[in-house]
């Protein structure tokens, strides 16, 4: 829907009425639309992507794993999706992460060769782990002897294995400084011919709660001695075992990852309020945007209606500076196809199933109409991009996802 505002402005006298006056008649006739016409095909709440900036975030963490010396499989859980997996097949990428085995599946379909699924290992699923180790290169994620002893049992074609190791976040993972229990799980994959270890994988998830530099440089020195000192330990008789590490705090910030043999980060491909807030990125590294219709107006608590709820933004929270306040996305201005910066005083202020409560100022509550977009940057695009299942380019493409 188009709102259209006419704006007729009289310059100067009109015709010969006045004797006074030798300035011309002038008409202006401005035709504009309040809500660009980019939203004239989308009826729906549509996640838009900025390709430039995407491209721009894929090129910018590839030459820093170059730079810092350490091979590069990012994790490809935050798109999902084909076309931006080629985008980083284009600047050389030749092996990934993923999260699930269906993940694997997809990309395994896309002609991605070489995949590493970064979850622990569900050994319901060695049907699909036989399939897809009969056409690629496939490394899973293990943590324990049952796992080991079920893959051994019942491999067809050979895998790869990452020991799962927690580096401080512990969410899940072997503890470092129990060599002992890792050595023992080494010697049992040793038995077998169709597992081989590869490496120690570590995650520091909770790099997500540091704020600033300093502090995600603390989470980056101690989780990675951490694995450091255990790859040491094992260094004799495991001299090949990889370090893989990266999450997208450490990977954004870090320049130096020593001894470490490749990086993982994923959510940078896009980034977010959430790893603005942490200090991973700027607002205009952000790649993704909700662009979301206006259904209601309620100028009498400042707020508006959009249809953008939980099932679209997920419920992902994070504070304003005041440190109080909750919200759950930034409005941005909207122009000429593309999104500008936020101000930080027009946020979502409440998410339910298909609602979000937006909190606005004077200028937006005049500017918008209902049946107009806004848009909103999300705080995690990993989960708005899951709950969303397609992308709109600025271009007008529609790329898809698993
Ligand atoms: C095991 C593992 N590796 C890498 C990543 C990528 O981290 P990020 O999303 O911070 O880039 C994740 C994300 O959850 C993960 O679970």
């Amino acid at each position: 829907m188009k709102s259209w505002v006419l704006l007729l402005g009289l310059s100067g006298h009109i015709g010969k009425a006045s004797q006074h006056s030798n300035v011309h008649t002038s008409i202006f006739l401005f035709i504009c639309t309040m809500n660009d016409s980019f939203f004239d095909t989308l009826i729906e709440p549509t996640l838009l992507l900025d390709e430039q900036r995407c491209r721009q975030n894929i090129k910018a963490m590839y030459a820093r794993a170059k730079n810092a010396g350490v091979s590069f499989r990012p994790h490809f859980k935050t798109h999902q999706s084909h076309e931006v997996g080629r985008w980083f097949r284009e600047e050389g990428v030749d092996k990934i992460t993923v999260s699930s085995l269906r993940m694997a599946e997809y990309f395994a379909a896309d002609g991605w060769a070489d995949i590493t699924v970064a979850f622990p290992v569900n050994i319901r699923e060695i049907n699909r782990i036989n399939d897809l180790a009969s056409k690629i290169k496939l490394n899973v994620l293990i943590e324990n002897e049952r796992s080991i002893q079920y893959l051994a049992q019942h491999l067809l074609h050979p895998i790869g294995a990452f020991l799962k190791i927690d580096i401080g976040y512990h969410r899940t993972g072997l503890d470092p400084k129990d060599e002992h229990q890792i050595s023992s799980l080494l010697k049992t994959i040793d038995h077998y011919d169709k597992i081989k270890a590869v490496g120690l994988l570590g995650h520091a998830g909770h790099s997500y709660k540091a704020r600033g530099k300093a502090a995600i440089h603390k989470i980056h020195k101690e989780s990675l001695a951490l694995i450091r000192s255990l790859k040491e330990k094992l260094q004799t008789d495991y001299p090949e075992l990889l370090i893989s590490v990266g999450d997208t705090p450490t990977c954004s910030w870090e320049q130096h990852f020593p001894q470490v043999d490749e990086i993982r980060p994923g959510n940078f491909v896009f980034y977010d309020l959430a790893q603005w807030r942490i200090g991973s990125c700027r607002f205009d590294q952000i790649a993704v945007a909700m662009a979301c219709p206006i259904v209601a107006k309620h100028p009498d608590r400042q707020q508006l209606v959009i249809y953008g709820g939980g099932v679209h933004f997920a419920k992902d929270q994070s504070k304003l500076l005041d440190g109080k306040t909750t919200y759950y996305g930034h409005v941005v201005p909207f122009q000429k196809g593309n999104w500008g910066l936020p101000n930080g005083q027009n946020y979502i202020a409440s998410l339910s199933q298909e609602h979000g409560i937006v909190q606005v100022q004077a200028d937006i509550m005049n500017q918008y109409q209902v049946g107009d977009f806004i848009t909103i940057l999300p705080i995690h695009s990993c989960m708005a991009a899951n709950a969303m299942k397609s992308y709109r380019t600025l271009d007008g493409k529609i790329l898809s996802r698993l």
